[in-house]
């Protein structure tokens, strides 16, 4: 038996002629989150289906919590907890009951299922709608809801498939608050994310899923170090400055410079973080040059996931098929981080 709280390998699953699943190997260690990224249909869900007993593979194996998942379903399903991309929750139950409802199902006595109960709708800002029935919910606090049945029990492995998609940013963070109290408990978590910030806020570990495959695999810092590394962008008030600002930059660049005449912008290779940027302003400074915009960018796992897949995600896409519409995980304040994404598209 490893040490890992879920391990994978060589999980293959066809759908017609599609292969879902096509060789994924996965290891999470225990109280870790793993984050799974990957563009629609690259095959998340199936792999979460797999690993939560819910389809078997073709071929491969799994295991979570160190029980084998195809031979032993049942047991794996007492030892973990669920929150799928579609909310499960009983429509004719008020919040209040679908919540309790699960705790006794796992065995709690009632009077600790009715305070979890209670705790998690106050943390999902359902206490309000505590004694409502869950059809009169909107589409948010159905999967805050659904959210909150699957951290009833603390279970020690997790799977969350989208968790926050819909969510507003509130709401979003509260999820965040909640998974990272879990996870210091020591529960391990699988996580898949459309938002990579999400991924890179909480996730220990990133695996990049592309057409079944695992395709990249590492922290945040390490996947964003792979792809290149940060630069300096200057944007100079006259364009009549560009020769003179680009022979001022060049003893800082560590490879070729891009300058784009139009925008008045130089982008140079750097090392040495924000030091370089103070010497690089006064060196312009010095010269007379006057600046426009300057910035250090660093890339993003935007950039990763671009570069990586050749797709944008869906959040950024703005296609989306759940009732919330898109939202930046963010609710799309930061600027600065922003800056830094490349727009392109393939
Ligand atoms: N039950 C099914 N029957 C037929 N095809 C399926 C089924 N489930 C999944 N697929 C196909 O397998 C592929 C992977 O689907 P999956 O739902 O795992 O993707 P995903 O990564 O979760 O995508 P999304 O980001 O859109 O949720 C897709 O091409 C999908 O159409
Ligand atoms: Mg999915």
């Amino acid at each position: 038996m490893s040490e890992a709280a879920i391990s994978a390998e060589g999980l293959v699953r066809t759908f017609g002629d599609v292969r879902a699943l096509d060789g994924v190997d996965l290891e999470v260690p225990e109280a870790t989150v793993l984050g799974l990224l990957g563009p629609n249909g690259a095959g998340k869900t199936t792999a979460v289906r797999v690993l939560t007993t819910l389809l078997r593979p073709d071929s491969g194996r799994a295991s979570v919590a160190g029980v084998d998942v195809l031979k032993h379903p049942d047991k794996v399903r007492s030892l973990i907890g669920l929150s799928g991309q579609y909310a499960a929750v009983d429509e004719y139950l008020t919040g209040q009951e679908n919540l309790q409802m699960v705790g006794e199902l796992y065995q709690m006595s009632a009077r600790e299922a009715k305070a979890r109960a209670r705790e998690l709708l106050k943390r999902f800002s359902l206490d309000d709608a505590a004694g409502r029935i869950a059809k009169t919910y909107s589409g948010g606090m159905r999967r805050r809801l659904d959210l909150a049945a699957a951290l009833v029990v603390r279970p020690p492995v997790m799977f969350l498939d989208e968790p926050t998609t819909g969510l507003d940013p509130r709401n979003r963070m509260a999820l965040w608050e909640v998974i990272e109290e879990l996870v210091g408990e020591g529960t391990t978590l699988l996580l898949t994310t459309q938002y990579l910030e999400e991924a890179d806020r909480l996730a220990h570990d990133i695996a990049v899923v592309d057409r079944g495959r695992v395709i990249a695999r590492g922290t945040a810092d390490q996947l964003k170090a792979q792809i290149g590394g940060e630069r300096v962008e200057v944007v100079v008030t006259d364009s009549a400055a560009l020769p003179l600002a680009v022979e001022a930059l060049a003893p800082y660049a560590i490879g070729e410079p891009t300058v784009e005449p139009h925008t008045r912008r130089i982008t140079v290779p750097v090392t040495g973080g924000a030091r370089v940027l103070a010497d690089v302003i006064r060196d312009l400074d010095a010269r007379g040059i006057l600046i426009h915009d300057i910035g250090l960018r660093r890339p993003t796992l935007d950039d990763v996931f671009l570069s990586l897949t050749g797709h944008v995600t869906e959040a950024e896409e703005g296609g989306d098929e759940d009732e919330g519409g898109p939202q930046s995980p963010d609710g799309e304040t930061g600027a600065g981080r922003r800056a830094g994404r490349k727009k392109a598209r393939v």
